[in-house]
């Protein structure tokens, strides 16, 4: 008899959580360190496009078919003005970026960014600046994006070369408001009354938008949950999602704890989705407050580099972490959680698309490469949109000090219903072995194994880098079997899996 560990899932079409909003596979782009210059735009670029785009970042980020992604910060909005990158490129006037100490030339701005997300066919969500600035910059900056014509910012944007308004749909009100750091930095009942009447003038200008509203920055703020409790009690009727910000560190070099923090993300969600609710019915409203878990990913890698460059450089190599395997799994395992409460996130980005904390990676002048975390991401990203399901899942577990039990087994399951297709990913966080995993799914008639993608590498710190970009790359040869109705599958000790039905 095998020794092997063994897992059980059902996934059944009625154990329906919800739909996936396509814009669950989100990202963002801050002007900070080389995300915009030397990332998306680098004029003197071989492979740069008659506008200074990069066409070969164009080509990555389409293959991961980002829907949205989120800009211009971050935490450089809270001290960015707006005009400043829109007009002649001539007249447009180098800044002291004071939340990463560096300079912004200015040359890219909103107006390049808007062309360079259609180009890679993404939805704009653009954010306000409600640090330095406030209700007056907000109505002005919208009229511009998205009023059609006859008044002074709408006049102008066309002035500048783009006669069709933008419509942007979806607005950040600021950027972690909550945060000491952040310019402008604010208590939760200020803000509140400011993105209150921000929102307010916005609608006004543009009643088709949707807003997102600052929650904490992370669920460690001294100030969570109380933040959401007082900020919703000034916004509810005015805003439609609150954000929500994570990142994962593994300092300690503890790989069992690092895998087990999206344990922490259930209860940050659950937390923050009874603070909405709590509050709807204080409110006696019918409208319900959804997710915008705006910023997410691993980030520490770099914290070290990044204390050592000088400041007031331009593009300088700011938070360019080096990702790793485990940092993979960790990307997957967060995918696995947001998918599981698809219901009430509708919008997620991972934070950030180029060169900083980066599933895509740029030499300037030079080539680009995907990182580990590039993979999970894709494959969530093509195979996880339709009808998340909620898999029953029994699984071993492990102990940890910090969370407690954790069960080595992590899944999702969605639905398309029109393609006729279900897709699982799991996550089987095991250091010692494989899993076995027996799933039921007899609900699904008919539909046949398509395709079994496995990620895994036995140095859990293997990376990709410039010089060898394939390090970590998916295989498609996972184990798997389907008979009447009953799947079995290995998942790898410590793997990314991908488990692909169809009628076809
Ligand atoms: O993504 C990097 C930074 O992390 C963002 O600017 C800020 O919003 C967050 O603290």
């Amino acid at each position: 008899m095998s020794d092997k560990k063994k897992a059980t899932m059902i996934i059944d079409r009625d154990y329906r959580i919800g739909e996936i909003d396509d814009r669950m596979y989100g990202s963002f782009i801050e002007h900070l360190g080389r995300a915009v210059y030397g990332g998306i735009y680098e004029p003197d670029h071989p492979e740069a496009d008659g506008r200074g785009f990069r066409r070969d970042v164009i080509e990555l980020v389409k293959e991961l078919r980002v829907p949205i992604v989120r800009y211009p910060g971050g935490n450089f909005v809270s001290g960015y003005n707006w005009e400043d990158g829109v007009g002649p490129g001539e007249d447009r006037p180098r800044r002291p970026d004071l939340a990463w100490r560096t300079i912004e030339t200015n040359q890219f701005g909103t107006n390049e960014f808007v062309l360079w997300a259609e180009q890679v066919g993404a939805e704009v969500m653009m954010a306000v600046n409600l640090g330095s600035r406030g209700v007056d910059e907000a109505r002005n900056f919208i009229e511009y994006c998205n009023h059609p014509g006859g008044t002074y910012f709408s006049d102008l944007r066309k002035a500048h070369g783009y006669a069709s308004p933008h419509n942007i749909r979806t607005w950040c009100l600021g950027n972690e408001m909550d945060g000491p750091w952040q310019v402008g930095h604010k208590e939760a009942e200020e803000y509140g009354k400011l993105a209150r009447e921000a929102a307010k003038v916005m609608r006004l200008v543009d009643p088709s938008i949707e807003l997102v509203v600052c929650g904490s920055s992370n669920p460690l703020m001294r100030t969570y949950p109380e933040w959401e409790a007082a900020v919703l009690d000034k916004t509810y009727n005015y805003v439609d999602y609150i954000s929500m910000h994570i990142y994962f560190q593994n300092n300690e070099n503890d790989v069992g704890t690092f895998l087990a923090n999206t344990l922490s993300v259930e209860s940050y969600l659950n937390t923050v989705i009874a603070v909405c609710d709590y509050t709807k019915a204080r409110k006696r409203a019918n409208k319900t407050i959804n997710i915008s878990f705006d910023e997410w990913n691993v980030w520490y890698h770099s914290r070290g580099q990044d204390a050592r460059i000088e400041p007031w450089s331009e593009a300088p190599p700011l938070l360019e972490d080096i990702y790793t395997f485990e940092d993979a799994l960790l990307v997957g395992l967060m995918l696995i959680t947001l998918l599981k409460h698809a219901d009430r996130v509708k919008v997620a980005c991972l934070a950030q698309l180029v060169n900083v904390i980066a599933p895509i990676m740029t030499v300037n002048g030079g080539g680009s490469w995907r990182q580990t975390i590039y993979y999970p991401f894709l494959h969530a990203s093509l195979y996880g949109r339709g009808l998340a399901l909620r898999p029953v899942i029994e699984s071993p577990v492990y102990d940890n000090a910090t969370y407690g039990d954790i069960p080595v087994l992590d899944a999702a399951a969605v639905w398309n219903e029109e393609k006729e297709e279900l897709t699982l990913f799991a996550v089987n966080r095991d250091q010692t072995g494989p899993l076995d995993l027996k799933c039921d799914i007899r609900s699904f008639e008919g539909y046949t194994v398509l395709q079994h993608l496995v990620l895994e590498h036995e140095d859990i710190k293997a990376e990709n880098t410039a010089e060898n970009p394939n390090e970590v790359v998916p295989r498609q040869d996972g184990r798997v079997a389907l008979e009447s109705g009953r799947l079995q599958a290995e998942l790898p000790r410590l793997s990314w899996n991908v488990i692909r039905l169809g009628k076809r």
